[in-house]
């Protein structure tokens, strides 16, 4: 566990074991046990962590039922629940170096990434809810009977709600559903990644010293099998909000049965990147580019088919190879790094495995390919692309999450929208074109929740972020997300003498 005594996270670091925050107390496992989570750039420990299960998450509900029921929290003056979202916003920008450097040792990524998207972004999470706490309001309804009947709606809090969220963003993706759903008044139990348990046990400590009441958020880390499984089927959990593998999420779906908890998913992507021949092309290539290997390509939103017009195909490709070849491989918290290693061994070696099979199925391997040497024992990948693939080919139906990107050509408009929407997912798809009305019409027509126009992984807490078939269900960000983490009450008062 050498980490560098000069780094500002390594007071947290050292301080082990870390333990579960549950009902406002840092406690440890009810089974006494611990985890380790690695540094993948070197496959070491970094930390050892409370591995909470099924007696944990129960305890949690206890608390968080607790909280919820109380009153703490659900029954602050909406402008002091603001206040206290307002200032974690506040906190997490305070210590930004800290989260940065915390995520970036756990799962790997560029520690440049963290300090210019992913925290700046959870800040601006807990901000952009905090303004939505004294705006939560109904309506009235104009009913059939007029002066007979009021009727109106109230936005009520769920209740306790299980956030359960992946590696690939840790501090940003709890913060796109701890937010929301702490503006809306519920109660919170997250858990947390195994690979990467870290960043949440520093968002328990923020979210105390911004004053929240004890209970409303606790964290418990864990497996997904065991603390995440039990979070899922728990009676007591009003609704599960996940980010993860769609195989998970089909699973998180029949635990939530028991009593139809509420649920939302963001899940897998296999997204296309498409470029028309009319495009900005130096624009258009480094947009497939960043793309693609923008966080090692563990990404939902990869842009992992680009779909590119036959005439600047091979252009574009060259384009591609020269850029792969000249990034800058190496350990996430190097501030030199522009491409970290993959998040685990096991992450990698599935990762290889689909290099494997795309060559196995005939797709031509411009660049990469291999896995990175040099970069001692860490899960390290060269930025790989596969050229001439074929629509059918797994390479391009299977979420790759890694640093693989699946090439196609494709003729016209028509010929385009159909390869581009042959896929189970549908998270986002990026447009490349100067022709304005082409760019309008070929975003009605792609199963998508997002497209882009002339950009990529754009992304703002005001904008809905979520999917079309198997990406999941809901949105997530902007006002939508209110609709996640509220219940709509509709009162109706007879107005008769
Ligand atoms: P995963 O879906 O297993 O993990 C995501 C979260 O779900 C983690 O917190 C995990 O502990 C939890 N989890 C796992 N099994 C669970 C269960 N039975 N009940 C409740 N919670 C459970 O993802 P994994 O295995 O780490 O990655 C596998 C693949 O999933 C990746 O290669 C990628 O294709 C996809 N993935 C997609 C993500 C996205 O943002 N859409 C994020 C992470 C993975
Ligand atoms: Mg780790």
């Amino acid at each position: 566990m050498a980490i560098a005594e000069e780094l500002e996270i390594s007071r947290f670091l050292k301080d082990q074991p870390k333990k579960l925050f549950i009902g406002g107390k840092w406690v440890e496992a009810a089974s006494g046990k611990t985890f380790d989570t690695q540094d993948p750039s070197t496959g070491e420990v970094l930390a050892r962590v409370a591995e909470g299960a099924a007696e944990d998450i129960d305890r949690a509900v206890v608390a968080a039922r607790k909280a919820h029921d109380s009153g703490v929290w659900r029954d602050l003056p909406p402008s002091e629940r603001a206040k206290v979202l307002w200032r974690a916003g506040d906190l997490i920008e305070e210590r930004a170096m800290e989260f940065a450097q915390l995520d970036s040792l756990d799962n790997g990524k560029p520690i440049n990434e963290m300090l210019l998207f992913d925290v700046p972004l959870a800040a601006a999470t807990f901000r952009y809810y905090a303004g939505w706490v004294t705006k939560l309001t109904g309506e009235t309804q104009q009913t059939s009977f007029p002066g007979k009947y009021l009727s109106y709606t109230l936005r009520e809090p769920i209740g306790v709600v299980g956030a359960i969220v992946p590696w690939n963003f840790p501090l940003l993706m709890e913060s796109w559903k701890v937010a929301p759903a702490l503006a809306c008044g519920n109660t919170v139990i997250l858990k947390p990644a195994e690979e990467t348990p870290l960043s949440a046990l520093l968002l328990a400590e923020i979210l105390q010293e911004a004053d929240l009441p004890a209970g409303v958020f606790n964290v418990v880390t864990g497996f997904g099998e065991t603390a995440g499984a039990r979070l899922a089927e728990h009676p007591g959990v009003d609704k599960i909000a996940f980010t993860g593998s769609t195989e998970v999420g089909k699973k998180i779906l029949h635990a939530a049965t028991g009593n139809l908890k509420r649920v939302s998913l963001e899940l897998g992507g296999k997204s296309p990147n498409i470029i028309f021949s009319d495009a900005q092309l130096d624009r258009a290539a480094s947009g497939a580019f960043l793309g693609i290997f923008f966080n090692q390509g563990e990404v939902c939103s990869a842009g992992s088919r680009l779909f590119v017009q036959d005439k600047v195909y091979e252009q574009t490709l060259a384009e591609l190879a020269k850029t792969a070849g000249e990034i800058q491989l190496g350990p996430g918290i190097d501030s030199m790094t522009q491409m970290g290693p993959l998040v685990s061994q096991t992450q990698m070696e599935r990762v290889l495995g689909y290099i494997q099979v795309g060559s196995d199925e005939g797709a031509r391997l411009v660049t990469g390919g291999k896995r990175a040497t040099g970069h001692g024992g860490g899960y390290f990948i060269e930025p790989t692309v596969f050229a001439d693939v074929d629509g059918r080919m797994r390479i391009a139906q299977e979420e790759i999450f890694g640093p693989v990107l699946a090439a196609i050509p494709f003729t016209d408009e028509d010929d385009l929208v159909a390869k581009a929407n042959d896929s189970i997912y549908g998270l986002v798809a990026g447009v490349w074109t100067r022709d304005v009305k082409r760019a309008h019409r070929v975003a009605h027509k792609l199963q998508a929740g997002t497209v882009y126009v002339n950009c990529y992984n754009v992304a703002d807490p005001a904008t809905p972020w979520g999917g079309y078939k198997q990406s999941g269900w809901g949105r997530e960000l902007g006002p939508y997300a209110l609709d996640l983490y509220t219940e709509v009450k509709n009162v109706i008062v007879d107005l008769a003498e």
